[in-house]
């Protein structure tokens, strides 16, 4: 049976109904999220160029870096999962805080944001080394196509808020991101942002 025909039968047997959820668009926050995804500067070792710089904000407390709000949805084909992502603003050394950033487990499946509040970057690469950026500012949508693996930068000094979505069965793989980042890097100094 195909995945559209076994899909069609899922929904008749087990009918889910519609829903609505909130969001507070200035602080970047769901009403009532099924999970929450906390990542602290711990979380992030290995991702940022400083290790030493973020050794040191660690010893500082160790603050949050972001955080994804999430309802819980079956993650097979046919559903969309959506969430609220909170990057909060800071550097490590001059680097500014950013998402670990993945390809989808699924490589050919792509996702949608809109980002509500705030202001960075969509940074993008693909495994035979291709690049591209695009502007996070309220209001504007950015589309990660399939195969780009996607990180989201905040170069301001408000928390960068984006609501997200993309195929439930798209799946997170970090790949090779852990070991070799992204070739752009984004740093912020005295309020002067540069990508290089
Ligand atoms: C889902 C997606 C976002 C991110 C979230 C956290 O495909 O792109 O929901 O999962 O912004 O980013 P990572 O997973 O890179 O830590
Ligand atoms: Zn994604």
């Amino acid at each position: 049976m195909s995945a559209i025909a076994t899909n069609r039968k899922a929904t008749f047997e087990n009918l889910m109904q519609p829903w609505s959820v909130g969001i507070d668009v200035i602080t970047g926050v769901m009403d009532k999220p099924d999970r929450t995804l906390v990542r602290r500067a711990s979380d992030m070792k290995g991702y940022y160029r400083d290790h030493a710089a973020l050794q040191k904000l660690i010893a500082a407390g160790d603050p949050v870096h972001y955080e994804v709000f999430e309802k819980e949805l079956p993650e097979e084909y046919g559903h969309l999962l959506l969430c609220i992502s909170k990057l909060y603003p800071g550097t490590v050394g001059d680097e500014c805080f950013m998402t670990k950033g993945h390809y989808h487990t699924v490589a050919g499946t792509g996702e949608v944001y809109l980002c509500l509040r705030g202001e960075g970057y969509m940074i993008m690469k693909t495994e035979d080394g291709r690049t591209n950026e695009q502007k996070f500012a309220p209001s504007r949508m950015v589309y990660v196509p399939p195969f780009w693996a996607h990180r989201s930068v905040n170069t301001g000094d408000e928390p960068l808020i984006s609501f997200c979505v993309y195929p439930a069965d798209a799946g997170h793989n970090y790949g090779d991101i852990e070991k070799q980042g992204f070739p752009q890097k984004i740093t912020r100094r005295d309020g002067r942002v540069e990508m290089r």
